[in-house]
């Protein structure tokens, strides 16, 4: 077989070079192509059994998603033509199947299959393997160490720290409201519920609410920002487009610092922690936070978690536990101003369970029954995760028999089974009563999940719960609110649930 040196290659002219090069090119290119046309074709192959809405060409549905409010109402759309699901293509080489019926939702959450390494690609870098983005044997080991994180004797003095914080916020607005303008409540719901999930998680006095220009505060937004930023940029998706792009060093830069100050926080604590290793001791002194949980949590061999594995933890609690609730506050508090007939209700039903006091107490939580009913359905019409999305593990058979094999990715759209008419009556009207006891003793038991469901479902959804009930309650309890017609938000689903143009009210001090 004839094989080319270095010296025969040399002996080559240019020419001969050049159309070595070109032929190698060519055929590289050719191989790709060729992968990209198998993969399609599997892709076709896949979601054979499903029909979906039409695709362009090129663009397969991306060119439909243009980020002004009505993209989530699209798919929506096309889940009342496709009741239990249709695939979503973006692109020529990238699809997913989009689940929009319970059945299908209860199937899918009760296997193990690991999370879509896309969804939560670009936020890696920030949150580490923590629970949200871990999978298999790792995360069910965390999953059991951290749940009693979550234990009601736990969550009980987060109560005052939720109730501080929330009046921290109203304080502030009560000086904005002297200016009879509308207020863009979105921002400051966000520097609220950081600054309780700071407390909460390491006790942490941030003063965030006031001084936004705090190094690790700053990080925190900048990171959410740029990780959203990201996903909707497809040249970004690209690692290497990103690492040398402006926005890729501020990202670098802003990791940098959340980092230090995270492992700062958690060196503090061990110190701290040297003498009393035992959570009951701690008790007996001052409140449990999630890091003395963190701290302390052993597996069955005494062993404890790694310092990686305590700055994941940390940081994840830092991202989903203040993007999602702030998400969630800011929706109710928009529906309590859209609706004024169910915010009268809910502030007559906070009065008489809080009478005078402006702290809410654990013992309230369980008495706001209208309040709840109105978040649900304010979690109903605006779910702060709009979808999870998942890759198959093993290959999937559906209750009508369409099935899917593995590697497939499919995307619950939380968002589409909320405003399904085959699940909900008139879906669109704001009804609290469809959450009253008799009215939800029949429905199907994944219906309604906003916290997903299965050993997959949100570790913190009774921190949310609460956090939402304190925030709506002192609200309501202080200001009136009413919507402003000429600012409707757009909603948008950017990591969370938000609106392009924020949440603007007016709010009023109650007589
Ligand atoms: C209204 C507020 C919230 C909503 C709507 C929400 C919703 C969700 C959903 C839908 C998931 C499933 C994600 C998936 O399968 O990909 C999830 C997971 C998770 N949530 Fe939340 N969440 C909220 C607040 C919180 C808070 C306050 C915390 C922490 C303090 C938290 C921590 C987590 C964690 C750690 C996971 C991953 C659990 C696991 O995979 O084992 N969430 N959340």
């Amino acid at each position: 077989m004839a094989s080319y040196g270095l010296l025969d290659l040399l002996s080559l002219n240019i020419p001969q070079l050049c159309r070595w090069a070109g032929c190698f090119c060519l055929l590289l290119l050719l191989s790709q192509a060729y992968k990209l046309y198998l993969k399609r074709k599997e892709l076709i192959n896949q979601l054979r059994q499903f029909p979906g809405p039409k695709t362009h060409w090129l663009y397969g549905n991306a060119h439909e998603f243009r980020q002004d409010g009505k993209d989530l109402d699209l798919v929506a759309g096309y889940a009342e033509k496709y009741t239990y699901a249709y695939p979503m293509w973006l692109g020529n080489f990238f699809a997913s199947l989009i689940i929009c019926h319970p059945d299908y939702a209860k199937t899918i959450l009760s296997r193990q299959d690991p999370k879509d390494d896309f969804a939560y690609y670009f936020i890696t870098p920030w949150i580490g393997k923590g629970l949200l983005v871990l999978s298999g044997q790792k995360w069910f080991q965390h999953r059991r160490l951290l749940t009693p994180g979550f234990h009601y004797d736990v969550l009980k003095p987060y109560v005052r720290l939720m109730s501080d914080c929330t009046k921290v916020m109203l304080d502030k607005w009560d000086r904005l409201v002297s200016d009879q303008k509308p207020v863009e409540l979105f921002h400051h719901v966000s520097l609220m519920t950081l600054d309780t999930i700071m407390k909460c998680a390491f006790s942490y006095q941030s003063n965030c609410q006031h001084n936004s220009e705090n190094a690790y505060i700053k990080a925190v937004y900048e990171l959410s920002y740029l990780v959203d930023h990201r996903f909707r940029c497809f040249p970004y998706h690209n690692d290497l487009i990103f690492y040398f792009s402006p926005h890729g060093f501020r990202f670098r830069r802003a990791l940098k610092v959340a980092h230090q100050h995270t492992d700062e926080v958690i060196k503090r604590r061990k110190e701290s922690l040297k003498h009393d290793k035992e959570l009951e001791k701690i008790k007996q002194k001052r409140h449990l936070d999630f890091l003395d949980i963190l701290l302390c949590a052993r597996d069955e061999h005494g062993q404890g978690l790694s310092d990686e594995d305590l700055r994941a933890e940390v940081d994840t609690f830092m991202f989903e536990g203040h993007d999602t609730t702030a998400s969630g506050i800011s929706w109710i508090l928009y529906c309590m101003a859209k609706y004024p007939e169910h915010q009268k209700k809910c502030r007559e039903e906070i009065h008489e369970v809080m009478g005078d006091r402006d702290t809410v107490e654990w013992e309230d939580l369980g008495k706001l029954t209208y309040t709840t009913y109105c978040i649900k359905e304010s979690l109903r019409l605006y779910p702060p995760v709009p979808g999870v999305a998942r890759k198959l593990s093993q290959p999937i058979t559906f209750c009508d028999g369409r099935s899917l094999p593995k590697g497939a990715i499919v995307l619950l759209s939380i968002y589409c089974m909320n405003r399904s008419s085959s699940i909900w009556k008139n879906p669109e009207v704001f009804d609290p009563l469809r959450f009253s006891p008799e009215n939800s003793s029949e429905r199907h038991s994944h219906a309604f999940l906003p916290f997903s469901a299965g050993s997959r479902n949100c570790i913190g959804q009774n921190f949310a719960m609460n956090e939402m009930k304190v925030a709506a309650a002192l609200t309501l309890k202080r200001f009136q609110l009413t919507p402003d017609p000429a600012n409707e938000p757009l909603k948008v689903p950017q990591l969370v649930l938000r609106s392009v143009n924020g949440v603007h009210l007016y709010l009023k001090k109650v007589e």
